[in-house]
């Protein structure tokens, strides 16, 4: 198994209001009494009309930690290292070709924007009925791209190894959270395992350094290399976006990409 870290300095100043509060809102996840693994939490949030006029931005999306705008030169890097993301370059290997799964998608803008970036055979799925219902009325003309619900510790309908790339923005820091923790993530960790193709990637974006991730995604029967890009935050001084110096490790986000 390979360990890699690689640091990962990018420049974020594309990033919105709406990232900060996510970060603030991770930050104190676990001292909150919130069962961040149940259906029926996220579909109570995704259904209360004042958490969603609080959270989401002008589109009715809202992202935690980070826009996909901020991530994508990692996610490009990883998905499709011999593309330089210039679509006029002829050095395309057709990325979107790609059979994509993000878990716990919410109502994040990520699948749209990853579709918009090339990336068209894309499904989504989350365990909250409500906002899958929500996302497949908006993205209705996104022609290859799926909104299901399915839980994605038991994805019994997906069959062995037939993605190339799974996303997991939050959903594994949101389930550490909830109730019966290590079973949840070791659940989903296994059918990730499962229905990844060899040599495909697990991409998980946490708000947590290897110390704290590591161990859970290097667990037997996890056969993977892993390497963790670290993404630094925005910070917002004033009316302006910019980015911290200070390089603490709470100043970054951590793209653990796992390699099959
Ligand atoms: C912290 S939010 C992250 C949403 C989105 N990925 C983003 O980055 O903005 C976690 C999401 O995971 C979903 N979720 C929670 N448990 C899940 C499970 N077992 N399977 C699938 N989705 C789940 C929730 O409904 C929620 O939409």
């Amino acid at each position: 198994m390979l360990y890699s870290a690689i640091v990962f300095l990018e420049v974020v100043a594309a990033a919105g209001r709406k990232s900060q509060e996510a970060d603030r809102r991770t930050d104190t996840m676990s001292a909150v009494v919130n069962d961040y693994g149940s259906a029926s939490y996220w579909d109570e949030r995704y259904s209360s009309s004042a958490l969603q006029e609080a959270t989401k931005s002008s589109d009715g999306t809202y992202d935690w930690y980070n826009s996909y705008d901020n991530l994508r030169f990692a996610l490009r890097r990883i998905i499709a290292p011999d593309d330089t993301g210039d679509s006029n370059d002829g050095n395309n290997e057709n990325p979107e070709h790609k059979e994509i799964l993000i878990v716990g998608c919410g109502n994040s803008a990520l699948g749209c924007d990853m579709y918009d970036d090339g990336f068209q055979n894309i499904t989504n799925i989350d365990i909250s009925e409500v906002v899958i219902n929500q996302m497949t009325d908006k993205y209705s003309s996104k022609e290859h791209m799926e909104y299901t619900v399915m839980d994605a510790r038991n994805m019994e309908y997906i069959p062995d190894e037939c993605f190339d790339v799974i996303v997991d923005k939050a959903l594994f820091d949101a389930l550490l959270c909830g109730e019966n923790n290590l079973d949840s993530v070791q659940k989903m960790l296994r059918e990730v395992y499962r229905c990844l193709k060899p040599g495909g990637h697990y991409i998980m974006i946490s708000h947590a350094s290897s110390k704290n991730r590591m161990h859970y995604l290097t667990t037997s029967p996890l056969q993977w290399d892993v390497e963790v890009i670290e993404v630094k935050k925005p910070v917002i001084t004033g009316s302006n976006l910019k980015t911290n110096d200070n390089d603490k490790k709470s100043d970054f986000h951590y793209i653990y990409s796992c390699r099959k």
